[in-house]
């Protein structure tokens, strides 16, 4: 057992990776200075929205395995692991904004009064462990009274939990074996399968890899994850917008290209492109480390530049159908989180689309099952219903989103009374097409010809 303390443990990776390791056998200590989220997790309840989480963070705090404080002098003092996961996100020329992470490495270098294992879960450009351990050096000894390590989250939202506890690696880097040890102690009752997990549906009985490195390779491994399925989705979309000019259908195209086992079919949906706090912020900070090291990443610089277009692609699509002018025309749209299965709005694609539409003077509704009180705090003029009924009354165009199972399964024949029959715009091909024309509503699948 290993006494842990996270810092920035109420945000998304910090809780997620905090309650992982308190079910792991250790003891957690999470810090953070949101209070009011510390309060919510004390009485274990979170503000972050995971399947299955609030049920094993509930148990944990019950066996006093997880506490919660704003205190970060308690967390370090109590710790001898601490990890780190506060956000670092991105600045206008694309860099991460490093000043969350600075601060707490000036805050560590006055707090620390014993050997202390300082783990960067947050994802972090290279040279930033170099940055802390000469902010911690000011004052401390490097190998003596501290070692930094990369230990870099491979965390989706909405599946985090398998992600923890049935991990498709675990990658660590530092030059420190002692360090390395304390890392491999705290992961080792997963890496020996000794981890009982109330989750049904994580497999936990499978060898997980697990990646010793040093800390720049370990940073780069995640920049290249984030960046390599970012490629993923702005090759499938451009390939979508190639099948749609000459006729092809995109499903079939995604399922015949999938079926290479080089090249899989998971990870290569088409849509709005790829949005959330992670995959763009990533690729700008590696583009930008490139830059810096003047380096030119075409390559890079072509996904991010692809995602950017399609937004457009989709505004072409309603403007297609509703006419230039949008002045008063009711659109609807399902998914506002950046993704199915998630309460986050942070850099959803689907609040840009809605900014571009109010901004033409549409009325937009929103429909989610888990992101309306979030929608309400940065858009409080976005009405956000979870009721699919509403949300589609009156429609002129209605723009399916995400993958979110109400979409497939909805029975569009209870619009068959209405008035307007709106104009379907599905641009994740999950919506029954067959139902739509047998309801006589017109529809454009993103990727397919009509
Ligand atoms: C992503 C990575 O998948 C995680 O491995 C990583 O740990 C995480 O970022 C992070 O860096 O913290 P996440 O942002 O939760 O995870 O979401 P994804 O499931 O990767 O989806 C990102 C975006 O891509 C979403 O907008 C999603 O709708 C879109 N997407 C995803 C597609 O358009 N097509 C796909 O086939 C998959």
């Amino acid at each position: 057992m290993t006494n842990i303390g996270v810092i920035g443990g109420a945000g998304y990776v910090g809780l997620v990776t905090g309650v992982g390791l308190a079910a792991l056998g250790h003891k957690v200590i999470s810090m953070d200075l949101d209070q009011s989220r510390i309060e919510m997790l004390r009485k274990g309840s979170s503000a972050v929205y995971e399947k299955g989480l609030e049920v094993i963070l509930r148990g944990l705090i019950k066996k006093g395995q997880i506490s919660f404080t704003e205190n970060q002098l308690q967390a370090v003092r109590n710790s001898d692991v601490l990890f780190i996961a506060v956000g670092t996100p991105s600045l206008d020329d694309g860099a991460a904004d490093l000043s969350a992470v600075i601060a707490v490495a000036e805050q560590l270098r006055e707090m620390i009064d014993k050997y202390t294992v300082i783990v960067v879960k947050s994802t972090v450009p290279v040279g930033t462990t170099r940055i802390i351990t000469e902010i911690l050096a000011q004052k401390l000894t490097e190998s003596e009274d501290f070692d930094v390590v990369s230990n870099p989250e491979f965390l989706r939202e909405g599946e985090g939990l398998i992600d923890f506890f049935a991990p498709s690696r675990i990658v660590v880097g530092s030059s420190s074996t002692r360090a390395l040890e304390a890392l491999r102690t705290i992961y080792e009752p997963l890496l020996s399968g000794n981890v009982v997990v109330d989750v049904p549906w994580i497999d936990v009985d499978r060898e997980i890899p697990y990646v010793e490195t040093d800390v720049i390779s370990a940073q780069l491994i995640k920049y290249a994850s984030n960046a390599f399925l970012a490629a993923r989705i702005s090759f499938i979309n451009e390939i979508a917008g190639i099948s749609e000019k000459v006729g092809g259908t995109i499903t079939d195209i995604v399922f015949g290209l999938g079926l290479d086992p080089r090249i899989g079919s998971s990870y290569l949906k088409p849509g709005i492109g790829f949005g959330g706090p992670c995959l763009d912020k990533d690729l700008r900070a590696l583009i930008r480390i490139a830059d810096e090291n003047s380096y030119d990443s075409v390559m890079l610089a072509g996904v991010l530049k692809r995602n950017d277009l399609q937004l457009r692609e989709v505004m072409n699509k309603i403007t297609g159908t509703l006419g230039p002018n949008l002045y008063k025309k009711r659109i609807t749209l399902l998914g506002i989180a950046f993704k199915e299965g998630t309460n986050d709005v942070r850099q959803s694609l689907s609040l840009r689309l809605y900014r571009l539409l109010r901004d033409q003077g549409a009325l937009v509704v929103g429909h989610d099952l888990l992101a309306a009180s979030e929608t309400a705090e940065i858009e409080p003029n976005l009405v956000v219903t979870s009721d699919m009924n509403v949300a589609l009354d009156g429609a002129n165009a209605v723009v399916v989103l995400n993958a979110e199972s109400a979409y497939s399964s909805f029975d569009w024949s209870s619009l068959i009374s209405s008035e307007v029959l709106p104009y379907v715009i599905d641009t994740r091909g999950v919506v029954d097409v067959t139902m739509l024309s047998n309801c006589g509503i017109t529809f454009d699948v993103l990727g397919s010809a009509e």
